[in-house]
Parts: C-alpha cells; sequence; structure tokens
C-alpha cells in the first residue's frame, strides 16, 4: 500500500496540464459496447477506475488495450452481457454497461453496486428509465437481470437530475425503436460528450447540453474515435492547491467554461484569475482568503466533486464559511481528518460550517474517498510541518499521479510504500 509524505508550506509556481476525464472515459467505455467494431479513445487518464472499467469489458469479451492514454476496444466478440458482482463492487460506474447492453443483445445481468462510503447511492432512477424503454427487470440474488426483445422508446422524466441515469438512458435509447425524450436530463460536459460520441456512432440525438434530450432511436451503430475532454475536477483541485499555498500557477486546459462555477468562487475568495488560449492562471500570492459559502449543484453549478476540497481551502480563510452538498447529504467524511489537522470544522446536517484558522500542522490523517482524499492533500500542502496521507488508493482512483503535477509546480509530496493501513 503507498501512502504520500507531504512536507508542507512550499509555495507553488510554474504550470501543468491537465489530464483526461476519468467520469467522461467511464461512460464513453461502455458506450462501445453498442457497435460490434473497434473504438479508439484517446486522452484517457491512467487511473484505477479506467482500468477496473477495461477488466470488467474484458470479462465481457471486449478486446482491450491501454497504453499512453489510449485505450482501444474492440467489441467484435462479446461473449457475456454479465457484469459480476467482483467488478462492480469495485467500482459503481460498472453500471454504465446496463443500458448498452441490453439494447444491442436485449439481455444484461448486473450487479447491485451495494453501498458507498458516504452513504446511499441509489440506482432506482436508472432501472426506471430502462422500464419505461420496455425493459423487464427482475433483482436476482443481488443481480440486476434486465430483458428487452427490442427496446421502444418513450418518455423518460427524471424526478432528480441524474448524471449515470442520463448516460444510461441515452446508451440505450439510441438503438430503440422510436423516438424518447428525456425531461431533467443530465447538464453534465461528460454527459454531453456522450452524446456527441454516440452521435459520432451513428446515433441521433438533440438537446445535448439542455435538461431535455430527444433521441431518435437507430437499428445499428458504427464504431467511432474520439478524444476525451479535460478532467474539470482535476483542474479545479489544482487551481486550489495553488490557492491554498497563496502561489501563482497556471493549468493547460482547454474547456475553462466546464470549471465557471469553480473559477468564480476562486475570484470570490480574492484569487486573481488570468484565462486565455486554454490556459488558466491563478495567484493568490498576497491575497487573504476571504471565507465563501457554496452550494453544491448540478452542472453548471459548483460540483459536489470539488465539495471536500473546497472545504479544505476555506480552512485557511478570514473568517467563517458554509459550505453544503445538495447532492450528497453525507460526503463530510474528510471532515474528521481535515480538523486533525487543525481545522475547525462542524458538520450541521449537509452543511459544514468551517470557521478559518491562521495555520494548520501536519498529521497523519486517512483517505475515505477519492475527493475526500485530495482534500487531505491540499490540506498537507498548507500545512507546517510534515502530513502523512495514508490509503491513498482512493486517489488513485480518479487523479493520475498527482504527486508528479504537484511536485512539477515544487510541491514536497512523495509516494511511499507502506504497511499502515
Ligand atoms: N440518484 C438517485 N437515484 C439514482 C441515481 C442517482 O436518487 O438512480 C441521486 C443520487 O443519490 C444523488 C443524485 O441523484 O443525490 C445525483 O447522482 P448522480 O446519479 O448524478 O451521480 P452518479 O452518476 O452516480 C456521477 C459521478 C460522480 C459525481 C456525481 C454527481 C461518474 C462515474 N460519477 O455519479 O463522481 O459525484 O455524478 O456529479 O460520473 C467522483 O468522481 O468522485 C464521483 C463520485
Amino acid at each position: 500500500m503507498d501512502k504520500f509524505v507531504i512536507n508542507g508550506g512550499k509555495k507553488l509556481s510554474g504550470k501543468v496540464s491537465i489530464s483526461g476525464a476519468k467520469n467522461s472515459a467511464l461512460a464513453l467505455m461502455p458506450a462501445t459496447l453498442l457497435n460490434s467494431g473497434k473504438n479508439i479513445l484517446t486522452n484517457a487518464p491512467e487511473v484505477n477506475d479506467i482500468f477496473t472499467m477495461t477488466k470488467l469489458l474484458t470479462h465481457l469479451g471486449a478486446q482491450c488495450s491501454f497504453e499512453n492514454g489510449t485505450v482501444s476496444i474492440d467489441n467484435s466478440n462479446i461473449i457475456s452481457q454479465d457484469a459480476p458482482y467482483e467488478h462492480v463492487k469495485k467500482m459503481r460506474a460498472s453500471v454504465y454497461v446496463l443500458g448498452p447492453l441490453l439494447a444491442k443483445y436485449g439481455y444484461a445481468k448486473v450487479s447491485l453496486p451495494g453501498g458507498c462510503a458516504w452513504g446511499p447511492r441509489p440506482i432506482n432512477l436508472h432501472l426506471e428509465a430502462m422500464k419505461k424503454l420496455g425493459a423487464e427487470i427482475q433483482l436476482e440474488d443481488g443481480y440486476i437481470v434486465a430483458k428487452s426483445k427490442k427496446l421502444k422508446g418513450a418518455r423518460i422524466n427524471f424526478d432528480v437530475s441524474s448524471v449515470g441515469a442520463t448516460g444510461n438512458a441515452l446508451m440505450a435509447a439510441v438503438l430503440a425503436e422510436g423516438t424518447t425524450h428525456i425531461t431533467n436530463a443530465a447538464m453534465e460536459p461528460e454527459i454531453t460528450q456522450l452524446g456527441d460520441y454516440l452521435i459520432q456512432m451513428g446515433a441521433q440525438i438533440q438537446g445535448l447540453g439542455t435538461s431535455e434530450i430527444t433521441i431518435h432511436g437507430v437499428e445499428e451503430l458504427n464504431s467511432a474515435d474520439t478524444k476525451i475532454i479535460g478532467d474539470r475536477i482535476e483542474a479545479g483541485t489544482i487551481l486550489i492547491a495553488g490557492a491554498i499555498t497563496h502561489s501563482q500557477i497556471s493549468i493547460e486546459y482547454d474547456n475553462v467554461h466546464h470549471i465557471s462555477s469553480i473559477i468564480s468562487k476562486l475570484e470570490d475568495a480574492g484569487v486573481k484569475v488570468l484565462e486565455g488560449n486554454n490556459l488558466v492562471t491563478i495567484d493568490s500570492t498576497n491575497s487573504d482568503l476571504k471565507p465563501i459559502d457554496v452550494t453544491t449543484s448540478i452542472y453548471p453549478g459548483f460540483p459536489t466533486d470539488m465539495q471536500a476540497q473546497w472545504t479544505a481551502l476555506m480552512m485557511l480563510a478570514n473568517g467563517t464559511s458554509t459550505i453544503t452538498d445538495t447532492i450528497y447529504f453525507d460526503r463530510f467524511k474528510h471532515v474528521p481528518e481535515l480538523i486533525r489537522l487543525g481545522a475547525d470544522i462542524e458538520v450541521i446536517k449537509n452543511s459544514a460550517v468551517v470557521r478559518g484558522v491562521k495555520s494548520l500542522k501536519g498529521a497523519k490523517v486517512m483517505s475515505t474517498d477519492l475527493r475526500a482524499s485530495a482534500s487531505l492533500v491540499l490540506a498537507g500542502l498548507a500545512a507546517e510541518g510534515t502530513t502523512e496521507v495514508l490509503r491513498i488508493y482512493h486517489l488513485d482512483r480518479g487523479y493520475q499521479k498527482i504527486e508528479d503535477k504537484l511536485t512539477a509546480l515544487g510541491a514536497d509530496i512523495q509516494r511511499v510504500k507502506t504497511d499502515e493501513f
């Protein structure tokens, strides 16, 4: 097992490039199951969730390779429509194979994902969407068994906007007979990229990037190649690394508008932000951080996947701020660990009330999930002395060698083997 050892308090400087978006890749890879050809996805981040998806697709019979950021998936010999527990329990996004398998093969057996570190993460909306499209769904021995001779276009209104359920509904509806209207659809950039990719395969989709998507089903889809968009959460995390250490740094990132909500909050907090030519530069060298409240919401609002990192930044602000998560009410496992570094935070219902402190002191802390671990790394960069972040396998699920990027910016962070758990 690995841990990070961080000697905090170093100013950062320079420029790093942002990797491809994990959550886009995790939707695009199963989408290839809708065709029987060879698909190439470039700019894939080398993170464990992508390796897990590769293993799952290989289990289904796909021929996958993943080298230097290029994922190649050949679906000419799919032999199984069964996503077993051993894969799904590792990563909830495995449920993305449900829609495409059902649409193309008329059958899918997918393990129920089970619990999550920060509370319930149901998949009822995915199942309701499949039922609307005409699938027969049964729950058997911890598995979803979905069957349908031919899916039929339908009207699907999501009670709650869901990235995953919209993705699954899109992937199922593209091969359904007739027209599907999805209302209250997710507008996240990863869903827009998924829709664009399906269009490249030959799907007919209108309204991507809005909450109303219309899909006219087609008979079959072709293989397609695409470049995965940059990771907006990694971009936001690195910008906060600069802000929390009172540094000036830049990121190379080609979809600046995807992080508008984060940039705007940074500006509110007193951080100078300069945008141009696929480059975002932040300068917080001379600024006192102002306490800024944040409420997470669906895109284009402030992402829940940046909530823990914003909490870390606000620990060192000049006053009290409140960070509310409206997407995941229990996503505050990072708070007790941040308190070990000297933060003053109280969780009240789905809000963290953060009273800014003058400084943090390094300590040993433990990651509990992907974004929680990112917040601990950020805190460690700002804390005086040494911080050890244990269980960074959580971080490795979604950040491509974050220590290399931070080291390139001048941070003192090392990955060290450990027996500590
Ligand atoms: N929800 C339901 N029923 C469902 C599905 C979702 O009630 O069937 C609720 C959830 O409980 C939540 C809300 O809907 O309150 C939104 O959840 P959503 O379905 O949008 O989340 P997801 O698709 O499971 C993706 C990302 C998450 C990210 C969320 C929200 C992927 C692979 N995962 O999850 O990313 O937090 O959207 O933006 O795209 C991460 O990268 O760290 C991560 C957790």
